[in-house]
């Protein structure tokens, strides 16, 4: 069975990783081995049921032992220890949830079911870097996937509504600390008749301003509010998120698909898990809406199409919905009056699974089965 590493699996994409391994039954396939940057020694995890002991995630010597290294620990880690193993010329295959390496020519960016022929010719090439896409991207292209590959798109604009998940275990906790906050700064008042409505607002904003309210890790309110930039400044207008979109969809995409422009703003909100994109899309080709819907419904076996109606969106396409699942929902398709071929959706995916963890997990799966 194949050495299998893992490092920072204790982590948020790393724990969802081990839950859908479980699931999965991948545990009887490998023999994993648990790594940690701050207890060596420990008692390993027993998702195997193998008594183990934790092992020193920056040994080069005790990493390098390992067949497949499956990496959730961050991108200072990889930026650490990467080249570390490479220059003992370690022969493993290295799994990443980390952006470090995603433009490095010497990497791919994992999405199997809408890269899958990329992934087996980058195999056959050699290929040992396997790195996982921004969740918006990967989420993004599994919902249109039906209308990249009959290659029907000009270009997206993909608005994003990013859930508090997608910046960390601090910030979700963070979160939920925010709006205990509001909630507690008019508690007694809400159920008060001599209180209207505009006085618990105004007390409500008096919190959110106030130094005592909670902003170690957003820096500003996001209960009650939102953020409109995630991810760093690049100085030309631009967030980092935002260039990714354009950036990564078209290395996935190349060699396989024509390239498509990519653009919009990236927002986070006030959501625990899942993110949601309302995407605007120029379409090449004149299609009507019944041949729209089509395409993208049969795009790939986790779209889930929800018809373009009050009930249905605001029940199934929300992240309320949505988290904790591996379906991609995808509704409120129409054309839009702007022009011709323009077409309007809104789209919501788990971040954790098919925006994070899953990808991995099945890159890890597609090496096990081609060398056993
Ligand atoms: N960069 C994303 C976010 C996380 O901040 O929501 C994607 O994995």
């Amino acid at each position: 069975m194949k050495k299998i590493g893992f490092i920072g699996w204790r982590g948020m994409v790393g724990s969802v990783l081990m839950e859908r391994m479980t699931q999965e039954k991948d545990f009887d396939k490998v023999d994993p081995f648990f790594f940690t940057t701050s207890q060596v020694g420990e008692k390993a995890p027993s998702y195997s049921h193998k008594e183990s002991c934790l092992l020193d995630a920056y040994s080069i010597s005790e990493l390098g032992k390992m067949d497949i290294i499956i990496s959730c620990q961050g991108g200072n880690y990889t930026e650490e220890v990467y080249p570390k193993l490479k220059d003992i010329k370690w022969k493993g295959h290295w799994i990443d949830a980390a952006s470090t390496l995603r433009m490095h020519k010497e990497a791919l960016i994992v999405l199997d079911p809408l890269n899958g022929d990329a992934i087996e010719q980058a195999y056959i090439n050699g290929n040992k870097t396997w790195v996982g896409g921004n969740c918006t991207v990967s989420l993004m292209l599994l919902a249109i996937q039906g209308l990249v590959e009959s290659n029907a798109v000009e270009w997206v604009s993909s608005m994003t509504y990013q859930a508090a998940s997608g910046a960390g275990a601090r910030n979700m906790k963070e979160l939920l600390v925010q709006m205990g906050e509001l909630h507690s700064s008019v508690a007694n008042k809400i159920e008060d008749k001599s209180y209207n409505i505009l006085d618990l607002d105004k007390d409500t904003q008096k919190k959110m301003h106030a130094k005592s309210f909670t902003t170690t890790e957003f820096g500003v309110p996001l209960a009650g509010s939102l953020i409109p930039w995630i991810d760093q400044d690049l100085e030309d207008g631009r967030s980092k998120e935002e260039w990714k979109g354009q950036a990564e969809s078209n290395k996935i995409l190349s060699g396989y698909f024509d390239s498509i422009k990519v653009d919009g703003l990236c927002v986070r909100i006030g959501t625990m898990r899942s993110h949601s994109q309302a995407l605007t899309i120029k379409l090449k080709k004149d299609l009507n809406i019944k041949e729209i819907n089509n395409l993208i419904s049969n795009g790939n076996k986790w779209v889930k199409l929800i018809p373009n109606n009050k009930q249905e969106s605001i029940k199934s396409l929300t992240p309320a919905s949505v988290s904790g699942t591996l379906d991609i929902a995808i509704g409120r398709v129409r054309m839009l009056d702007l022009g011709n071929n323009l077409i309007s959706a809104f789209t919501v995916g788990d971040q954790l699974l098919w925006g994070a963890a899953e990808p991995l997990r099945r890159m890890m799966n597609i090496l096990i089965q081609k060398e056993g």
